[in-house]
């Protein structure tokens, strides 16, 4: 059937209205098109991007002047916009020009071959067709045919262009503890740039992903958006040019700024993909295709439902020790969790790890704190019925570690400057363009899990820059491969660990969720959304990180209040509600909790437990935005059978006279009944509990339920009869 599709998309067409010739490729998922023509000699260009489209109706594109772009500008001959490509040739020469000489469809893939018109330089564009999904993948492959090394200076990802007036972007950045803080606004003319240099975590400011809407301000639920997201580890940038208020081009890569990269004779280098879907239902459209995607195709295990876990850090920070985590074990065990993940501060012998200042690197067990070891640790999980997990950062030591000791040369520095140190006035990055270090970075993984062959859950942690830029690994030509070969020395270390232990669950997290980036998720189940565990905040996070991220890798916490972060005191039902619409967890001691609150833990980990295939496999729905709810909040998650749902609604502001809005909810069967029961409602009463709606009337007219008090929610489950 795939072959069928993909044969039949390939059809080379000929017209008289100023196109001689013209070679179409389609690109077709099951919702979309993108249409490429692809005549031998000239450039290839985008015609079409949009709903799908059958092959007749091609020369509608045409005959509607659509956009007419090329699908790979390089730099010094035919373009003055803003280039994909650019490169210094063995001769110096820095121009380059491309012409096609073939292309073909492989199954899902659409390869487009170049040539330099007069160099033996070759440049291949791949455009790979999701199937289960309405996303495209892109990247390019690019080969050095010439006699001598040639230098790339730019070497993007892809491309994709629009013609709209009115158009709008929505793109997310943030720092520590406050990330993916959504902004939308109107493109105007110019130079929109959404960029990323920390070197090592490519989330850590701005997000490489966004979302350009065709019909103005963009909505949840309605209007064309266009969704695209770079898939890469390191540096980034997407630039966005507008010109003439219409035409609007996007070209995402590896950030080009002090990442030259020599290519000698036969060598080929092969870009990070740029994911790209196109959606008529709004931003919740693109996020949905993300997400499907997601289980589908691109997060590690992403049918596979996720553990609730207790975490120790918010609990003791670096005081583990045996006795207070088997008390956190006892804890999470009463209350239904399933897993107990032991934070930083377990490990270090010369250098204990007692504060942030020394022992990374050194991951072998601080006897003091752990007389007998990680294996006591374990059996005392299995002990109760709990699955275990440990905190690494394998990336990174400290100057005073035995590790740093023993290599100083491992570490990212340059020869001539005193080293620029990170978190505790000590932290130093291992330099992971060297084989070496590599190995050592795997052995990490491979010890633990070789003298713990029960050890279930990794949490993989990263809390630091690039600051010194100098590898004495890279020879003094190539430091400028610095960022890059950082990166694909990390993937494939990922790849060799996945390889070995694919069950093994591994949280990525970078002081929270500075790495959150589709090129990370091969590798991981999950990621650490923020270290700021207050609910109130957490509504903004995960509105925003849900826009590309399913929510079944969203690790989301209940901690303690007053909150560790902002002293904010909030009742544990809104912080369950917050956390339960994700991958839930807790990070504080169970022991804490006085016996009401316990007991309301454990009734919410238990419905957690029946609403978990719903949250973590469905489609979600955003509904009413805490940017514009004015102070209440809304979302939703369907089957994709449309048979059940889960419902949360939540106030997080009050004042007096401030109305709670009807609710309107989406994603349902229209023709459905569907019967609700609602979860320990902190209004007084259950209002809802046993009604029976269409899901009709349920989109269309909504509920007026109830939210009296600051941090009041809702949780309604339907179910359909
Ligand atoms: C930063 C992480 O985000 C925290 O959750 C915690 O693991 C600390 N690092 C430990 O140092």
């Amino acid at each position: 059937m795939k072959k069928i599709f993909s044969l039949l998309a390939f059809c080379p067409l000929l017209f008289s209205v100023g196109k001689l010739s013209a070679k179409d490729v389609f690109v077709n998922t099951p919702k979309t098109t993108l249409m490429l023509s692809v005549n031998e000699g000239s450039t290839p260009r985008i015609h079409y991007y949009g709903s799908r489209i059958s092959h007749s109706q091609a020369q509608e594109i045409y005959d509607a002047m659509s956009i007419n772009y090329d699908a790979y500008p390089a730099f010094g001959r035919t373009s003055f916009d803003e280039t994909a490509l650019s490169v210094t040739h063995a001769d110096g020469n820095m121009s380059t020009e491309l012409a096609i000489t073939g292309s073909r469809q492989e199954g899902d893939l659409t390869i487009i071959s170049l040539k330099d018109k007069a160099y033996k330089f070759f440049v291949d564009l791949y455009y790979k067709a999701n199937s289960e999904s309405d996303v495209i993948e892109t990247w390019t492959v690019i080969r050095n045919g010439e006699k001598k090394p040639i230098r790339l200076e730019q070497y993007a990802s892809g491309v994709m262009t629009l013609r709209q007036e009115g158009a709008w972007i929505t793109h997310f950045h943030g720092t520590w503890a406050a990330e993916s803080q959504m902004t939308e606004e109107p493109l105007t003319p110019g130079l929109k740039t959404i960029v990323n240099h920390d070197g090592v975590r490519t989330a850590m400011d701005d997000r490489a992903e966004v979302m350009i809407s065709l019909d103005g301000k963009p909505q949840e639920n309605s209007g064309r958006v266009i969704g695209a997201a770079l898939c890469w580890t390191g540096n980034y940038k997407l630039r966005l040019e507008t010109r003439g208020k219409y035409r609007h081009t996007l070209i995402a890569g590896i950030d080009e700024l002090h990442t030259a990269y020599t290519l000698r004779p036969g060598e080929s280098f092969q870009t990070p993909e740029l994911a790209l879907t196109y959606s008529t239902e709004g931003k919740g459209g693109v996020s949905r295709a993300f997400h499907r995607w997601g289980h589908n195709v691109k997060l590690h295990n992403g049918h596979q439902v996720r553990d609730i876990l207790l975490n120790s850090w918010e609990g003791v920070y670096m005081n583990v020790n045996q006795e207070v985590c088997e008390q956190m074990m006892d804890g999470i065990r009463e209350l239904g969790g399933e897993l107990f993940v032991v934070d930083d501060g377990w490990f270090g012998r010369k250098y204990r790890r007692t504060d942030d200042t020394q022992g990374l690197g050194d991951w072998m067990t601080d006897t003091q704190k752990l007389p007998d070891g990680v294996p006591a640790l374990l059996k005392a999980a299995e002990d109760r019925g709990l699955k275990f997990g440990i905190w690494i950062e394998p990336e990174m030591t400290n100057s005073k570690s035995e590790l740093y000791e023993a290599h100083p040369d491992w570490v990212l520095a340059h020869p001539t400057r005193e080293l620029s140190k990170g978190r505790g006035g000590t932290q130093l990055v291992l330099d992971m363009s060297n084989p070496k270090v590599q190995d050592y970075v795997f052995s990490i993984v491979d010890n633990l899990v070789k003298g713990n062959p029960k050890l279930h859950y990794i949490k993989w942690d990263c809390n630091m820059s690039m600051n010194n830029y100098g590898s004495s690994y890279l020879t003094s030509d190539r430091q400028s491969h610095l960022v890059v070969d950082f990166h694909r020395g990390l993937r494939s270390t990922l790849e060799r660990i996945r390889a070995k232990y694919p069950d093994l669950v591994i949280q990525l997290c970078a002081g929270g969720g500075g790495r959150v980036n589709w090129g990370f998720m091969p590798y991981f189940d999950e990621f650490w959304v923020s270290d700021d565990t207050d609910a109130q905040q957490r509504l903004f996070i995960q509105w925003g990180t849900s826009h590309f991220f399913p929510t079944m890798a969203m690790a989301q916490h209940v901690s303690a209040s007053p909150n560790h972060q902002t002293g904010r005191i909030i009742p544990l039902k809104f912080r369950f509600d917050v956390a339960m619409t994700g991958r839930l967890g807790m990070e504080m001691k169970p022991s804490d909790l006085n016996d009401r609150e316990r007991e309301y833990a454990k009734k919410a980990v238990a419905f957690y437990k029946e609403i978990r295939p719903v949250i973590q496999l469905g489609d979600q729905y955003r509904l009413l935005s805490p940017y514009e709810g004015n102070g209440f909040c809304s979302q939703m998650f369907v089957t994709e059978d449309k048979s059940e749902a889960v419902f949360f609604c939540y106030k997080f502001e009050h004042y007096v006279d401030l109305h709670t809005p009807r609710w309107h909810m989406a994603g349902l069967d229209p023709d459905a009944t569907y019967r609700l029961t609602e979860f320990e409602c902190s209004e007084h009463e259950h209002y809802f509990e046993g009604k029976t709606f269409s899901g009709k009337f349920l989109m269309e007219t909504g509920l007026d339920a109830n939210l009296s008090r600051q941090f009041s929610s809702r949780v309604i489950r339907l179910k359909k009869i």
